[in-house]
């Protein structure tokens, strides 16, 4: 039986795993690396603590001989390589926010409506181009040695075959790439007077792009495929390849996230629509503070009272927790406000209110964050039949029940929830010519654990209070930075 080996470039640290053709997980390794915050709102990783990351994790699963290998990892950062092929500066993360000023530059040379029209999404903050232009206005000498611009995941394949290469589903997350066309756009590159000599040569995520050299302790010629962004990969890793099926984490941060049979995009930019590595697309929500408020709530306010607790007197609360809203925004907001000023709250306090009700508002508030990420995926076609529940928050079948509850649809949760490495080596098998396409693999290899039906509890009320809240906390708030 094939073994396949997924590798995950993540932000805290890599995976690796090795899976057989039945989804089977033979064998995992993680290790950890630093992220230097140089900065107030920098965030930075030296591409070199990933490659060692990797090698340790290879020597520990210690199979020279996979059949396939996929990558996949962080997506939008930049890695910025010389002409010997040496890193220059350390890699800009994804979440980095220090190319405001660079993100209007592309609308302004771009055009606000021709950035979209060809890459589905605006400008972000974290996107590989502005920070390109930030390198061109910052720091020119480093700009002026630049040969290659690379994505983390694909600076791991670089040291493990010596071709520079990507795929379609993190090339969508750099704003330099055609989504509908599914190519690297020649008019954004015009327009931002950037050198396309620099970028890597584009395919499709199952596609082989190069052989192992023999490095990582892993043998010569082993096929490595295009693999996918962390959103993609994790995503084939739960089978949302089909637009009836809503894959929601629940991770740190939240994301909900349907396959698109067309390139539908949100014109508000509240949704990101990238290339999905089943050769169609993909629209997903990304929720800054999901688990990350929860925790953030037991660490903070709750004193440390477990999860299960929490989540056990939340239980014990009706719906709507008599009147107590929680604005989830953190860390500002992604989806649906796009937002860095957005702020949190929690509010309706009387003197009734217990840690039970406030539990229940944090879980709801959180839920709710999740529901206008999924509404807009339905607005831009998606069905949601089944939702797909994954990461940490899976484990609770409280909040299982009160997703499924909310968003009207069946909730299951998988049997091997092992993130985006699975996926990655779903894609490599696929590549490897063990399933023809994505959709077979994901039926051959992923399996849900439990169903959990939604019950008829109606949270129109304080969904609606939930939205009303924004708006006025928000007019309220102002610009903080005047
Ligand atoms: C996706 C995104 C994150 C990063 C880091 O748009 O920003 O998923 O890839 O995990």
């Amino acid at each position: 039986m094939a073994k396949l080996l997924g590798i995950d470039v993540g932000t805290s640290g890599c995976k690796v795993l090795l899976i057989d053709e039945t989804g089977k997980v033979l064998r995992q390794a993680s290790a950890e690396y630093p992220l230097s915050v140089p900065q107030p709102l920098w965030s930075e990783q030296n591409p070199e603590d990933w490659w060692l990351g990797v090698q340790k994790c290879l020597a520990e699963i210690g199979e020279p001989n996979p059949d396939a290998i996929g990558v996949t990892g962080q997506m939008h950062g930049a890695v910025f390589l010389d002409s010997q092929d040496e890193v220059i500066r350390p890699a800009i993360l994804w979440n980095d926010q220090r190319t405001v000023a660079e993100c209007q530059e592309i609308d302004d040379r771009v055009g606000v409506t021709r950035v979209r029209q060809i890459t589905c999404n605006p400008p972000l903050t974290g996107f590989q181009a502005p920070k390109l232009l930030w390198l061109r206005n910052h720091e020119p000498d480093a700009f002026g040695r630049v040969r290659s611009l690379l994505l983390p995941k694909d600076y791991i394949r670089f040291k493990l075959t010596g071709s520079k290469a990507t795929e379609v589903s993190d090339a969508s997350g750099t704003a330099l790439f055609d989504v509908p066309s599914r190519k690297w756009s020649e008019e954004i590159l015009g327009k931002l007077d950037i050198d396309g000599a620099i970028l890597p040569e584009c395919f499709e995520s199952s596609e082989v792009t190069g052989y192992t050299n023999g490095t990582g302790g892993l043998s010569k010629g082993i096929p490595v495929v295009g693999g996918g962004g962390d959103q993609a990969a994790g995503a084939v890793g739960t089978g949302a390849v089909k637009p009836g099926i809503v894959s929601v984490s629940l991770g740190t941060s939240g994301v909900v996230f349907t396959a698109l049979n067309h390139a539908e995009y949100d014109e508000r930019g509240a949704a990101h629509t990238f290339c999905h590595a089943n050769r169609a697309w993909h629209a997903m929500g990304v929720m800054l503070s999901c688990g990350g408020a929860l925790r953030w709530y037991r660490d903070t306010l709750a004193a440390g009272v477990s999860y299960d607790v929490l989540s056990a007197e939340a239980d014990t609360v009706p719906v709507g927790a008599d009147g107590l809203t929680f604005l989830p925004y953190l860390s500002g907001e992604r989806t649906p406000h796009n937002d860095s000023y957005a702020r949190a709250s929690l509010s309706g306090l009387t003197l009734g209110h217990t840690r039970a009700h406030v539990s229940r508002a944090i879980f709801e508030g959180i839920s709710f964050g999740l529901l206008d990420g999924f509404r807009l995926l339905e607005g831009l076609g998606a069905t949601g039949k089944e939702i797909r529940v994954t990461s940490g928050g899976a484990k609770s079948r409280f909040w299982v029940q009160m997703l499924a509850d909310m968003f009207g649809a069946p909730c299951t949760t998988l049997e091997s929830d092992e993130g985006p490495a699975f996926g990655a080596a779903i894609l490599a098998g696929v590549g490897k010519g063990i399933w023809t396409d994505v959709a077979t693999a994901c039926e051959a290899t992923v399996r849900t654990k439990t169903i959990v039906s939604p019950n008829s509890t109606d949270y129109s009320a304080p969904y609606q209070r939930y939205r009303e809240l924004y708006p006025a906390i928000r007019n309220w708030i102002g610009n903080p930075e005047t």
